[in-house]
């Protein structure tokens, strides 16, 4: 392990089917008024909206309601939510539902009570919060994003064409999430095959990165072997408690910053993905996996000591006599394979993207250089393009 880093997760966790059980202690530790965030329909097909609100009420609590938060939250429902959460002096924000929610809840909790512009000062200038900040408390209905247990928080601005993620510090992360993995029995498999997709590269995201022997890459690696055996067998039986609940798990692990000590981590297909996600307003995991076998391919050559290792610890890659390209190309074939038997969006032109929408795109990424290969504007125009 290189590098200086501290480390500190506030975040509580209750997991499993009882889980849901621990609700009415955490909601002791905060003032009366609750603001309920949450989606369309899901939590209420699923009875969970019911049993949210017996709890509540249970509980003595003055419950106001935010729904119709939609996946990739806009800047509009930003504003919406500060004007309630402030006029009602909201005490704790209780999301319900998935990354979504739980991303608006905590870019709602830092806003409030902002005295300028949030998107402004947070996704446009990338300022540190300096203001009261109200806590936010999740119960996740949908797996992927790590939200549960991270200070992200995507926000879309349609006119301007961005989709922007502000990484908050720890006092930002949820105090608390409760999370029973057969909440997410319900989700249809297109959002189920996503949220898996991207809890896979959130680990690739940052595995592609340096070259010194990490423990965090030891870990990344048992994470991978989980989710890729598990995600086969969710496939073919979606009410397997073993499988979603180790989905789940690895879900949170993966983007709670804990595997992230030691490495520069690369994030370029979620800055490329979030980009087409300006512009179509696509499902985010979907938005990655159209790009990343392009995208891993292109760079393959500029760090291929780990693709090897990948092909070989993660995708069982036998290496005798064959050269190091081969097997890192094997390892991603069997990637590609496996994504293609989960059935996964293997192009960007299934997102809506179109031929004269791709320099634009490509313009609005955001580089960063903490991966194996700095691209420029040109090289995302040749990803992009490898993935019409
Ligand atoms: O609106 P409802 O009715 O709840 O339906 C939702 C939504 O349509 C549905 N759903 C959720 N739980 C369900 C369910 N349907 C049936 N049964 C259930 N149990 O699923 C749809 C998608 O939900 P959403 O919350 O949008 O999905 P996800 O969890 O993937 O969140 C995506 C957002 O998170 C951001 C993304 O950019 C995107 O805006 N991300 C946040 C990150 C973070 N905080 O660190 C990192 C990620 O890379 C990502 O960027
Ligand atoms: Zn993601």
């Amino acid at each position: 392990m290189l590098g200086n880093f501290s480390y500190c997760n506030p975040t509580r966790l209750y997991f499993g089917e009882d889980a849901l059980n621990n609700l009415s202690v955490e909601l002791g530790k905060y003032g009366d008024n609750i603001l309920l965030v949450y989606g369309k329909n899901s939590i209420k097909k699923i009875g969970l909206y019911e049993q949210v609100i017996s709890i509540l009420k249970s509980c003595g609590k003055n419950i106001f309601e935010l729904p119709n938060v939609m996946p990739n939250p806009t800047v509009e429902k930003l504003y919406e939510g500060c004007k309630i959460a402030k006029d009602n002096n909201i005490d704790l924000i209780l999301s319900v539902g998935g990354g979504s929610c739980c991303d608006y809840s905590k870019a709602l909790s830092v806003s409030a009570w902002c005295e300028e512009d949030p998107w402004e000062k947070y996704y446009i200038r990338m300022e540190d919060v300096d203001n009261k900040i109200i806590p936010v408390g999740c119960i996740l209905t949908m797996v992927g994003t790590g939200s549960e247990m991270n200070g992200g928080a995507v926000i879309t601005n349609h006119k301007a064409k961005l989709k922007i993620g502000h990484v908050f510090g720890d006092n930002v992360f949820p105090k608390f999430s409760i999370m029973n993995p057969k909440w997410t029995y319900s989700l249809p498999k297109y959002q189920m095959i996503a949220g898996i997709y991207d809890t896979l590269n959130h680990i690739t995201e940052q595995y592609f990165s340096n070259n010194d022997d990490c423990t965090s890459d030891y870990i990344m690696e048992g994470l991978m072997k989980s989710l890729i055996h598990s995600s086969k067998i969710a496939i073919n039986e979606p009410e397997n408690y073993e499988a979603r609940s180790n989905i789940m798990w690895t879900s949170t692990w993966a983007l709670n910053t804990l595997v992230s000590k030691g490495k520069s981590t690369d994030w370029m297909v979620h800055m490329i993905g979030q980009s087409i996600g300006a512009y179509t307003d696509a499902t985010h995991g979907m938005t990655l996996s159209a790009i990343s076998i392009p995208y891993y391919r292109y760079i393959c050559n500029y760090g291929l000591e780990k693709f090897k290792r990948f092909a070989i610890n993660v995708w069982d890659i036998n290496p005798n006599e064959k050269s190091d390209e081969d097997i890192a190309m094997e390892g991603l074939l069997a990637m590609e394979n496996w994504m293609k038997q989960l059935g996964l969006v293997m192009n960007i032109t299934e997102l809506g993207v179109t031929e004269d929408m791709i320099q634009d795109i490509a313009n609005s990424t955001f580089i960063l250089d903490g991966g194996y290969k700095k691209l420029a504007s040109e090289d995302i125009v040749k990803i992009l393009k490898e993935s019409m």
